[in-house]
């Protein structure tokens, strides 16, 4: 009955009492330092991210990276039973305004095997973003699929169309690329309102291809404000055997104002979004050594 035993047993507790493994993609509004500085801001946070195995996060802006290294520091003070790094994207946007996408993980659950980041200096015709797609290659032992990749994107709103289209191409050439048909997109889309005119939905391969399931319907509201009601943030999976991998009915919005019993100010200030979210099953063995 050595340490590592122990740690087992932790661990698959842990595991066992969530009971799947959480994937959530999450804007959070502007995340800089003076967010980094805000304690309540930063405890809600925490609270919202330590819940999810892997958190997909957009709008991360600040030049020196000291913001997201606050958050992994009191993320891991928060939680200590996981320990989470991260993997970031380039920083991205064609002016002086950049944004990073960034993947936080538990990286004592999943590991990241290889990376990739879209736009820039590529020759294809992913400039037409206003910011490239960041994808990456997950591996667990404890999910009921091994091998899995995630897309991270956050649309330029006025262009939300006309990438929605692109980002057909880009999961093909990563399905091409990584020899997997296992490709999850998700992030802020800004999929829906009047981002997307009714007209341009029949032109968005993504929407109509039958390979592509949509686990956020348009009905959701994903907004954090009373006065807006929009599904712009979205999960969308390819591959027959990461939709079979995926818990039945568990993708939603996550209404941290409801769950944290904040105000409607309070909940703004953290972020004008709520995250999406979704749970893969649990390997049979992970579940069976208990
Ligand atoms: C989130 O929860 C709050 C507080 O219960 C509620 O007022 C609001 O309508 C909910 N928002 C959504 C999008 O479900």
């Amino acid at each position: 009955m050595g340490q590592r035993f122990t740690l087992l047993l932790i661990f698959l507790g842990v595991q066992v009492g969530a009971g799947a493994f959480k994937i959530c993609a999450f804007n959070i509004r502007s995340f800089g330092r003076a967010k980094a500085a805000n304690r309540r801001v930063m405890g809600a946070l925490v609270q919202i991210l330590s819940r999810c195995d892997i958190s997909a996060i957009q709008e991360v802006r600040d030049s020196r990276g000291a913001a997201i290294q606050t958050l992994l520091r009191e993320l891991n003070r928060y939680d200590p039973s996981h320990h989470y790094s991260r993997l970031e994207s380039k920083r991205l946007g064609r002016g002086s305004y950049k944004e990073q996408n960034i993947f936080v993980y538990r990286m004592d659950v999943v590991s990241v095997t290889d990376w990739c980041q879209f736009g820039d200096e590529d020759a294809r015709n992913y400039k037409a973003f206003a910011r490239g797609p960041f994808a990456a290659r997950f591996h667990s032992p404890y999910t009921a699929i091994l091998d899995f990749v995630l897309l991270l994107h956050h649309t330029s709103p006025r262009e939300a169309a006309q990438e929605l289209e692109l980002l057909f191409g880009v999961c093909t050439e990563l399905m091409q690329r990584w020899k997997t048909e296992n490709v999850m997109l998700l992030g802020d889309l800004n999929a829906a309102g009047a981002y997307i005119p009714a007209s341009a939905w029949a032109g968005i391969r993504l929407r109509n291809h039958l390979a592509f399931h949509w686990l956020i319907g348009d009905g959701e509201d994903t907004t954090v404000s009373h006065r807006t009601c929009c599904a712009y943030d979205r999960i969308i999976v390819h591959g027959e055997e990461l939709l079979g991998a995926i818990v039945p009915r568990s993708a939603k919005p996550f209404n941290f104002t409801q769950a944290l019993g904040l105000s409607e100010e309070e909940a703004l200030a953290i972020s004008d979004h709520y995250p999406v979210e979704v749970n893969l099953r649990l390997a049979p063995k992970a579940q069976r050594e208990l």
